[in-house]
This record gives structure tokens, sequence and C-alpha cells, in this order.
């Protein structure tokens, strides 16, 4: 079992997240106490989030449709969180709030809506770089400074109504110079949406002072994993176009023949909406803008280098960056280690350490083939719940494969790596808890 280190200088979790003292089986039997390292992925709920959804639970009925006590509670539970993404990301006053099912979702809705081309990256999530139609792809450099006079080139170029960019790499939680790009973009006759999935959980957005036209998040990687996202933006573009779901509550008036549609958001917000997600997402909204944000980013900063570096001083560990100038990064840390394929690293921690990481290609195909790393990595990805002795066990962890410590076999079986024999049930009650020292 890993033994783990605490130093005086130790960081420990800056919020209280569901989940954080969760007892996970270990193959060789026994529990121990669940290391996160997927919060890019899906975060954990906050205990505001939480609080507020049991809160509201039992006040749940129709939204926008009842007179009903518990209705109009609900209507104005989920109207009010329009104002709790405002206060969060600094909306400007054309700018609206539509609430989607996540980041990909609000993609989806924008691509609709956007009159010309997008010119988007190569190093981008598949959800900003599949649902536009006219896009023009960009491939990155080995600097921001190059990939950003390589944007402006195809702007100039040729008009783009679109500069589709994101705002911190979900691969290597790299960060780009938003409010820059903003302002390029607006030089060259284009719009700027942030992909900002991976950046709002991580780093404060205004974008009245970036100048961001739309930004899309989710709430599952904003600690409200309760199923709702966001698209906020520019209203004219938003009203012009089509609804994105046709149906009920997005309409003024319909006839037999003919259908007056609202304006936005409720244009883009047909059907009953998902009030307890959106709830949610308010509340990790007003949670997070209540944060220092300072100590965020520092809290961020100590755990990310320290992974980092105890990461990079094991033999044969690979760590995977885009560039040598970025000028800030999100806590993530994504690795390959010579001889073992992701999936059996990602295997091996969970079975044997009960840390859990992500691996393979991240939604980002285009990005892996390009940087030589086309059979995917493991990324260690860290968050408000994350503190010391978490990375000091992955780093003990890592260490120990390496010098052939494992105490497990593992197999794969239809491309997916799993400890042989496979001895825990997956099932989210589980006995026989035990510490993990
Ligand atoms: N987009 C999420 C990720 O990068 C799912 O893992």
């Amino acid at each position: 079992m890993t033994a783990v280190l605490t130093t005086a200088c130790a960081t420990a979790p800056i919020a209280r997240v569901s989940g954080c003292d969760l007892q996970v089986p270990l193959v060789g039997g026994g529990t121990c106490v669940y290391a996160n390292f997927d919060y890019a992925a899906s975060a954990p709920a906050l205990a505001q989030v939480t609080d507020r959804v049991q809160e509201l639970l039992p006040f749940y009925a129709s939204v926008h449709r009842g007179a009903g006590y518990a209705s109009r509670v609900s209507t104005e539970a989920y109207e009010s969180a329009r104002g709790s993404v405002e206060r969060f990301v600094d909306t400007d006053d054309d700018q609206v709030v539509v609430f989607t099912r996540n980041t990909t979702d609000s993609l989806n809705l924008l691509a609709t809506c956007v009159p010309g081309d997008v010119v988007v990256l190569d190093i981008e999530h598949h959800a900003n770089f599949l649902p536009w139609k006219n896009s023009r792809v960009v491939e990155a450099a080995d600097t921001v400074a190059e990939t950003i006079r390589r944007i402006v080139a195809e702007l100039s170029v040729k008009p783009a109504a679109l500069l589709a960019i994101t705002g911190a790499s979900n691969v290597t939680g790299e960060v780009l110079p938003i409010a820059e790009l903003a302002e390029i973009a607006h030089r060259c006759g284009a719009r700027i949406l942030v992909d900002g999935a991976q950046l709002t959980p991580h780093r404060r957005v205004s974008l009245s002072e970036s100048g961001v036209d739309y930004l899309a998040f989710s709430g599952h990687k904003l600690y409200a994993p309760f199923g709702a996202g966001v698209l906020v933006g520019r209203r004219d573009w938003l009203d012009a176009a089509e609804p994105y779901l046709a149906g009920g509550g997005a309409v003024r008036e319909v006839t037999v023949d003919e259908t007056f549609w609202a304006p936005a958001p409720a244009r883009h917000e047909a059907g009953s909406p998902n009030v307890l997600g959106v709830a949610a997402l308010a509340a990790a909204c007003d949670a997070l803008s209540a944060l220092d944000f300072d100590t965020v980013v520092e809290h961020e900063r100590v755990l990310s280098t320290r992974l980092a570096e105890g990461l990079g001083e094991i033999e044969g560990v690979q760590l995977l960056r885009l560039w040598s100038d970025a000028p800030d990064s999100v806590g993530i840390v994504t690795f390959t280690i010579d001889g073992y394929e992701p999936g059996q690293i990602a295997a091996y921690l969970s079975a044997e350490h009960g840390i859990g990481v992500r691996d393979g290609r991240f939604c980002a195909h285009p990005l892996l083939n390009r940087i030589g790393h086309a059979g995917g990595a493991v990324r260690a990805s860290l968050g408000l719940g994350t503190g010391s002795d978490d990375v000091e066990r992955l780093i003990a962890a890592v260490r120990q494969l390496v010098a052939g410590e494992q105490t497990w076999n593992y197999g794969k079986t239809d491309g997916l790596w799993n400890p042989v024999p496979e001895t825990r049930g997956f099932s989210s009650t589980i006995d026989g808890a035990a510490e993990c020292v």
C-alpha cells in the first residue's frame, strides 16, 4: 500500500466536495480513500451545490407552467439562476444566458446561429471542433505567440464570422490569452467564442473585461453534476437563428399555419427545463464567485507544480505540453510512461491504489495524433477538493509501477485494460471500509 506523505507545508483541499472521504475497494482486498484526479472530466459536487439541490427538491415542480406554490418556487429558482451566471462571468448588457445540457450542447446550439465561417485550432476538444459547419482549421504551433500569428493570418486572408477557441486545453491545461484573442478577432471583423469548459472552474472569467462574445461551459465540470450547461453571449445571433429545439416554451403564439417564436433565451430552451440542474449550476456559480480566486490559483499552482515535478523525475515519464510560452495552466498534468499503455497505467492506479485518472485521447484526436501520441496518454486533473496527500499518493504509485512493484496482473479485453482477475464489485454500496495507510 502506498504511504501517504504529509509535509509541514502540505496543501489542504480548499473546499468540501462530495466523495472526499469515499472508500473504494482495492483489487488485493480492503479499501482506501478514493483519490480523485479526474476533475477535468467531471468534478465532484461542491457541498453548497448538494445542499441547494436538497433544499429545492421538495419544491420540484413544473417551470413556467403552473400557478401552484412549488411551481412558482421552481420557476423563480430557474430564472434567478441566470443572474448567478451573469455575476459569475460578468456579462455585458447585450449578453443573454441560455441553459443547455453541457458545453457540447451549447456549442452545437451556437453552431446553428453563426452567420459565416468559423476559425478553429486543431487542438480543440471535439465539442469545439465537430459542430461548426463552415470551419477553417489552423494548426497550432509550438508557441502561443506563433499560434496567434497563424490565427491572425487566417482571419486576415478571408473574413470569418467567429473565432472558436478553448480557454484552457482539456489535454494539457495550458491557458490561452482570451482578451488578446478577443481583440484580434474583433479587429479582423469576427466574434469570439471561448470554450470555457476547463477554464471557468479554475480561473475568474470576465466577459465584459475580456471582450469575449460567447462563452460555453458545463455544470458537471463546475462542481454541479446535475446535467445543466450554459451558453452565454450576444443576443442578436441567438434571436435571429432558428430555435435549437422546436416545442413548447420556445414560442409566443402558434396557429395551425404559423409560429411566432420567442426571443432568446426561451427561443432555445423548448421543453420542460432541468430546474434542479440549473439551480445546482447557479449554486456553484455563487460559491465560486464568493471564493478568493488568488487562493484557488495558488492552490492549483502548488499542487500541479509538485505533481509535474514529482512525475517528471521518474524514469520513463514524459509530460505533455503544447507550448513553451503558455501564460498560465490550470490543474492538469498529462503524461505517458515508456513501456506502458495509458489504459494499463490507469487500471493499475485504480486497482492497486484507489486513484482515478482519465486515459485515452481525451476527445481531442487531431491534437493527440499530431503531437505523436496517437496511442493516448494519462491525464491527472485536480481541483478544489485535492490536497498534497493525493498528489504524493499518485507520485508514489507511479514510482512503484516503474520500479516493477505492481502486485497484480493486467490484461486487455475489447481494447480496455483491467486487472486479472478483477476482484472488485462495482456497486455504490461498499462494505468493510478500512483505512488507507
Ligand atoms: N471533456 C471531458 C474531458 O476532457 C469529458 O475529459
